[in-house]
């Protein structure tokens, strides 16, 4: 940054005396560096918890907690729960194709509405504790902006529970909390937003989500008072007592905190008082701690909107456009027809950014241009693109930079290029969609160090760089 810096006073003295400079010159030294320079060392996962990043010092804010990062103290737990980076990206691969399912226009013709399943967790990786009820119980949820009713384990477990490490929420002790009756006009939103409403026979509404098939939650609607800080308190929050739920793998979290744009979200729930805007900041380094906003005061000044893409109103989904990838500095100048063919979203828990295949072979394209001067290494998982560092104490990449409508660039981070299994296993952290029209996600790797933006009001999704670290 000093040196760009350096580099335009340079120009700009340059160019007043001379006047011979284009004007893109400056611009092209300006915002578009063409490399990222890392030791190899720092590429590897850290084993020690920094202190909290900037955005933590207002109290407005929820922090994140990376459950795969040392923060968290997985790693002194039992060997098992900690997932491998296979297992980590079989899971990411999961939540994708299930979103392509989801998002499929014969999705509905194969299926029948009866076992529809929904979109996969995924890896379950970034969660948030919020309070519930008057006891003000913490509870850890995975957030995500691709679902909308916010569920917890409920005691007594009627039907059965997953092992859960915080203490499962018992409803009996909060004289905050009320079930919703059935039949009622509330209950019927259940099946308006897709998912399966039922009534039992002492009059009590029940919702069934289904995430896959062996991930869903079933149990009572009901309101409780939740807690996001300790200044904002909501009462008579709609959520899900799950009486049955299994979450393999999910020992970590007590439910999820459903961000997305239907009807039940928190979002949507707390839009009097936020507007349908939240925020969040997930860290570019496994080490710091991220955070979650809601509301629209004190966003960063530094942050470019772009619009959301309109092919996604009324789905639970935030869509964008994106128009040009950028590797090394350099546009791609991929046709627009490959992005608008696929559509856009942006996710807060799908890791791996998916790419249209047109656009992924230009970018890999790109990208091993630039690295030539490393040995290659095997393919793991579905990243194809890898390379083994283990001779090197520097690492030299080109960036990658993701632009989208309305002008706005979005450089990513240098820790959300390469995903690294082992340093003699580092892969370009992207990959391939099956299908041309298969939507092209936006994943929370990419995303890291920047404040994301969510304004549903006003129709747009913002980005903050180095917003966290
Ligand atoms: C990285 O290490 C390999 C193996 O020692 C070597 O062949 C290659 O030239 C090195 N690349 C750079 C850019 O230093």
């Amino acid at each position: 940054m000093a040196i760009s810096f350096f580099f335009f006073l340079l120009l700009c003295s340059f160019k007043n005396s001379y006047g011979f400079l284009p004007e893109t010159a400056t611009v092209e030294i300006m915002d578009l560096p063409r490399t990222h320079s890392l030791q190899t060392t720092s590429l590897l996962p850290s084993t020690v918890c920094k202190s909290s990043p900037k955005g933590m010092k207002e109290r407005s804010s929820i922090p994140i907690v990376n459950k795969l990062g040392p923060c968290w103290g997985l790693s002194q737990d039992k060997e098992n729960l900690v997932p491998s980076h296979a297992e980590v990206l079989r899971q990411d691969k999961a939540r994708a194709d299930s979103i392509h399912s989801m998002l499929s226009s014969n999705f509905l013709e194969k299926t029948s509405l009866q076992d529809k399943p929904g979109i996969s967790i995924g890896t379950g990786k970034y969660q948030v504790g919020i309070g519930f009820g008057q006891s003000n119980t913490k509870l850890s949820l995975v957030f995500d902006t691709a679902s909308q009713l916010t569920w917890t384990q409920c005691q007594p477990c009627s039907g059965y529970c997953y092992d859960q490490k915080d203490p499962i929420f018992n409803p009996l002790k909060s004289s905050s909390y009320a079930s919703i009756r059935c039949p009622s006009v509330t209950c019927n939103q259940i099946s308006s937003e897709g998912m399966q409403k039922g009534c039992s026979s002492s009059s009590t509404c029940i919702y069934g989500v289904t995430y896959t098939y062996t991930t869903f939650s079933v149990g009572f609607l009901a309101r409780e008072t939740i807690s996001l800080t300790s200044s904002d308190v909501f009462r008579g929050f709609l959520f899900g007592c799950g009486q049955r739920n299994r979450f393999p793998n999910g020992r970590n979290a007590a439910g999820v905190l459903g961000l997305g744009r239907g009807w039940f979200s928190i979002v949507s729930q707390t839009s009097k008082k936020y507007h349908k805007v939240f925020s969040y900041c997930l860290p570019s380094s496994d080490e710091s701690a991220g955070y979650l906003k809601f509301g629209d005061r004190n966003l960063p000044s530094s942050i470019k909107f772009t619009p959301m893409s309109k092919s996604f109103e009324g789905t639970n989904y935030y869509g964008l456009d994106i128009v040009d990838i950028g590797v090394g500095g350099e546009r791609l100048s991929i046709d627009r027809s490959v992005f608008s063919t696929s559509g856009t979203v942006i996710d807060s828990a799908s890791l791996i950014t998916r790419l249209p295949p047109a656009a992924y072979s230009r970018v890999r394209r790109s990208f091993v241009a630039k690295m030539t001067n490393y040995p290659t290494a095997p393919a793991f998982e579905n990243l194809g693109t890898c390379y083994d560092f283990s001779g090197n104490s520097t690492v030299v990449m080109p960036t990658i930079t993701l632009y989208f409508d309305g002008g706005v660039e979005m450089p990513i981070d240098a820790r959300g290029i390469l995903y690294i299994n082992k340093i003699s296993q580092a892969c370009l952290a992207f990959a391939k969609n099956n299908e041309d029209d298969d939507v092209m996600i936006v994943g929370n790797f990419q995303q890291k160090g920047y404040e994301v933006v969510y304004d549903d009001a006003n129709g747009r999704v913002g980005f903050a760089a180095g917003s966290c670290s």
